[in-house]
């Protein structure tokens, strides 16, 4: 009997349920571009007020919610302080030079956890340097494995952003894994940053969406770039009505998902020749060095997806494996034996 692919690429893989389709079949729509889709505008108020900014924009991606950020908050020429795994310098595909024509000042830093004394290291002095124009979080962090990035540690990066006169963004694709993970509300992340973002298409389980946030003037600037890349909607209304779907239904669930992957880690740990990247497990995202088993990670995904279980492969010597809504426990129990198999 043929089972359904156990698809832990990414936790973009989740499909609508049917009660998040009906949601969409019933969604009231406008012209969006013109602000008169009601399903729009109330996702974005609800998710300004959730996380107690000024005003939202709904985009198409997390990409397009950071690469508006950064245009907005930067000028070409201009150098963006970030640690040196964040989502825009690896995974962006150059967008930020492209688009914004910025550089980035790289910390390196555990799990993408930097302070406020790296970020000082980079504050550049007048005169022949660039700018030092945007300071940058990611929370959770992709590469750092799910890491929630500690309080007090944005507490420093913001007092220093503040005295700097240096807006801080936060890339939040998964800010509500933290946000579940931590017990830590949405405005209390959101008060220690000048605008953030966050995906409705990963753990949410929505098809498509993110929502970037910030005060009014910031929203209506990236409102303008966003048309310029061709990224107005128009009757987008379907699409926002899945947020707010996700937004009432989802949230709580991502503990779930949390378990799994903690589940996952501690039934691979015992695998001859793959080894855990990161010490823990605190949310969704597990990263496995396979190096050890003479086998590329290419090579193994390969066996694993012919069982059924598909991984994505960050490097030729690491897996990763994302949990998220039509991910089960059984599902992870699965996945951790078929890798097992697959590396013998
Ligand atoms: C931390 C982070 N930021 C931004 C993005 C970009 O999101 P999207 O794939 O919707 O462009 C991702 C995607 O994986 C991510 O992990």
């Amino acid at each position: 009997m043929s089972r359904q692919l156990i698809d832990l690429r990414s936790d973009t893989a989740t499909r609508p349920t049917p009660a998040m389709r009906e949601a969409i079949a019933e969604a009231p729509v406008g012209d969006e571009m013109l602000g008169e889709d009601p399903s729009v505008n109330e996702l974005v108020e609800k998710a300004a007020a959730l996380f107690g900014k000024e005003g939202g924009l709904f985009v198409s991606s997390g990409t397009l919610a950071n690469q508006l950020a950064i245009k907005v908050h930067t000028n070409p020429g201009d150098e963006i302080i970030a640690d040196s795994h964040c989502h825009p310098f690896r995974n962006e595909l150059g967008a930020s030079p492209f688009l914004s024509g910025v550089q980035f000042a790289l910390i390196s830093a555990k799990r993408g956890a930097y302070a406020r004394g790296d970020a000082e290291e980079w504050l550049r002095p007048r005169g022949g340097y660039p700018k030092s124009s945007l300071l940058w979080v990611e929370n959770t962090h992709n590469q750092g494995g799910g890491h929630v990035f500690p309080l007090e540690g944005l507490d420093g990066l913001r007092a220093f952003s503040q005295e700097q006169n240096i807006p801080l963004h936060i890339d939040g694709a998964r800010i509500f894994n933290a946000i579940v993970a931590s017990g830590i509300p949405p405005q209390e992340w959101a008060r220690r940053c000048d605008s953030i973002c966050f995906c409705l298409s990963k753990g949410l389980g929505c098809p498509v969406g993110s929502i970037l946030l910030g005060e009014g003037a910031f929203i209506e600037e990236a409102r303008r770039y966003r048309r310029m890349l061709g990224g107005g909607w128009r009757q987008a209304g379907v699409l926002a009505a899945a947020g707010l779907y996700a937004l009432d239904h989802h949230v709580e669930r991502l503990a779930d998902d949390h378990a799994n992957a903690q589940r996952f880690s501690e039934l691979t740990a015992g695998v001859p020749g793959v080894r855990p990247v990161h010490d823990t497990t605190p949310t969704n995202l597990v990263f496995l060095d396979v190096s050890e088993t003479g086998k590329t990670a290419h090579q193994i995904n390969e066996t694993t997806m012919k069982n059924g279980v598909a991984f994505s492969v960050p490097s030729p010597k690491m897996l990763r494996a994302v949990t998220h809504l039509d991910v089960s426990r059984e599902d992870v129990q699965t996945a951790a034996q078929v890798l097992a198999d697959s590396v013998r």
